[in-house]
């Protein structure tokens, strides 16, 4: 038996004997010669199979070889500059590991339904490996940014008491006998942990019961969470456009194969740098109102209204300074204007939308105290919370940003629910 390879590392292989081992993309029979085109993980090769050359049982095991059978293909490794990775396999032997009879997804349109239900195989199709590696690509560079920086990753906890967004989207827990939820959010721990430590951040999943079916909401999404101490709302919007940038020069730089596998106009990332405009949500307001959108002053800004916003930019733009009304109880209020409050919105061009939600929170103990009890939240369950305010309160500021929303702009795909492995929407749970 000759050496296992990646199909990869081929090229430190040329001329020897070699056994790749992976999954039939491809067939077709030009006379007496066979290719097959087998992809690993690692990259895609062809095997050339010349029924002089091979066993006969090769060469009918070839016959019935279906798409996505694996096999492990032995042959000796030839430069070919026009093959797919540079080089091509001339077959020796072909051994079938596991058949593929009729395998659900064909190369021609299928539904989304029907592909979202196939979605453990869907996986194995091109565009869908390109995005899942753009989406590691973003999350490793998410991690290199704040490492640099010197933050430090903090876990928080998935089941919580606390509230973090507000009572609509909760999914309930059965905690022995007490109430529970799936987090919405790990800032409030984000918080706690930025008093130890400084800079902090946590990446994990959180989870919102949205009844909405739009491209943008999922029902558990990936999250990554800043925290910095001493950072004021301004501090925090430099930050988010340091680390869009980051994110967005590490796609374009490493995943140039996939962006273009998935078609991608990456004239369109080529700009994001900072500054970023910054818009203030009252002058929003009125530019929306300027062009006809029904929308008066206090109100969330629509997905719409988000559009239009970051239309005509070259890179994401920020909304700033929200009512309070429209936004979590935690927010600081604004000391120029208390309606509203030291807040951001990142949203990103192209109509992606917001991708970021960002603010520097309350320090105050009594103002959040009252926030709290406004918001009818139950207060026992943040004395914790508010402890932060009691021992040593601090200026801080963080964010939140999407990890799918993001990969969705990037990847330029119309929706979000392609940018995670194996989706949780209203009404999907399988597979
Ligand atoms: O604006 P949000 O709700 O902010 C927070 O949760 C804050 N606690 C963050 C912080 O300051 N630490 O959510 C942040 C981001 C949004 O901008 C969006 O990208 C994403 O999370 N997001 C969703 N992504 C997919 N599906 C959903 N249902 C989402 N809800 C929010
Ligand atoms: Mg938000």
């Amino acid at each position: 038996m000759s050496t296992f390879v990646d199909i990869k590392r081929l090229g430190q292989h040329v001329g020897a004997s070699v056994t790749v081992r992976g999954w039939v993309q491809t067939t077709r029979t030009h006379g007496k010669v066979a290719f097959v085109v087998v992809r690993d993980g690692t990259g895609i090769v062809q095997c050339v199979l010349v029924q002089k050359q091979v066993p006969a049982e090769t060469w009918e095991l070839f016959q019935t070889l279906m798409q996505e059978a694996s096999v492990l293909a032995t042959g000796s490794v030839r430069v070919d500059a026009r093959a797919p990775g540079g080089h091509e396999l001339t077959l020796e032997s072909l051994t079938l590991v596991g058949s593929s009879a009729e395998y659900p997804i064909q190369p021609k349109e299928h539904g989304i339904d029907f592909l979202l239900d196939h979605r453990h195989l869907w996986l194995r199709s091109s565009q869908q490996r390109a995005i899942l590696r753009v989406r590691h690509e973003v999350e490793q560079a998410i991690h290199d940014f704040f490492y640099q920086r010197e933050f430090v990753r903090i876990d928080t906890p998935i089941l919580t008491g606390a509230i973090g967004e507000g009572g609509a989207g909760l999914f309930e827990v059965d905690y022995f006998d007490e109430r529970a939820y799936l987090t919405q959010t790990g800032q409030l721990y984000a918080e706690a942990a930025a008093a130890a430590l400084g800079k902090v951040y946590c990446f994990g999943p959180t989870f919102r019961a949205e009844k909405s079916k739009t491209r943008r909401h999922l029902t558990e999404f990936w999250m990554v969470e800043p925290e910095v101490a001493w950072n004021d709302s301004a501090d925090n919007m430099r930050l988010q456009e340091d680390f869009i940038s980051y994110i967005v020069e590490r796609a374009l730089e490493r995943c140039r194969d996939e962006l273009a596998v998935l078609e991608r106009d990456t004239a369109a990332l080529q700009n994001v740098t900072p500054p970023f405009p910054r818009i203030e949500y009252t002058d929003a307001i009125r530019m929306l109102q300027e062009r006809g959108h029904e929308i008066e002053w206090g109100a969330d800004l629509g997905a719409p209204d988000e559009t239009v916003l970051a239309a005509g930019h070259d890179r994401p733009v920020f909304i700033m300074n929200y009512p309070r009304e429209a936004k979590a109880f935690y927010m600081k209020e604004n000391p120029a204007d208390p309606r509203t409050v030291l807040c951001d919105d990142l949203l990103a061009p192209e109509g992606y939308g917001e991708i970021i939600g960002g603010s520097q929170r309350e320090d105050d103990h009594d103002k959040l105290q009252r926030r709290i009890r406004a918001e009818g939240l139950p207060e026992a369950s943040y004395e914790w919370y508010l402890d932060l305010r009691r021992y040593g309160t601090f200026t801080h500021s963080g964010f939140g940003l999407g990890v799918e929303r993001t990969v969705a702009w990037i990847t330029g795909r119309p929706h979000i629910r392609e940018m995670i492995p194996f989706p949780r929407m209203l009404n999907r749970i399988y597979p």
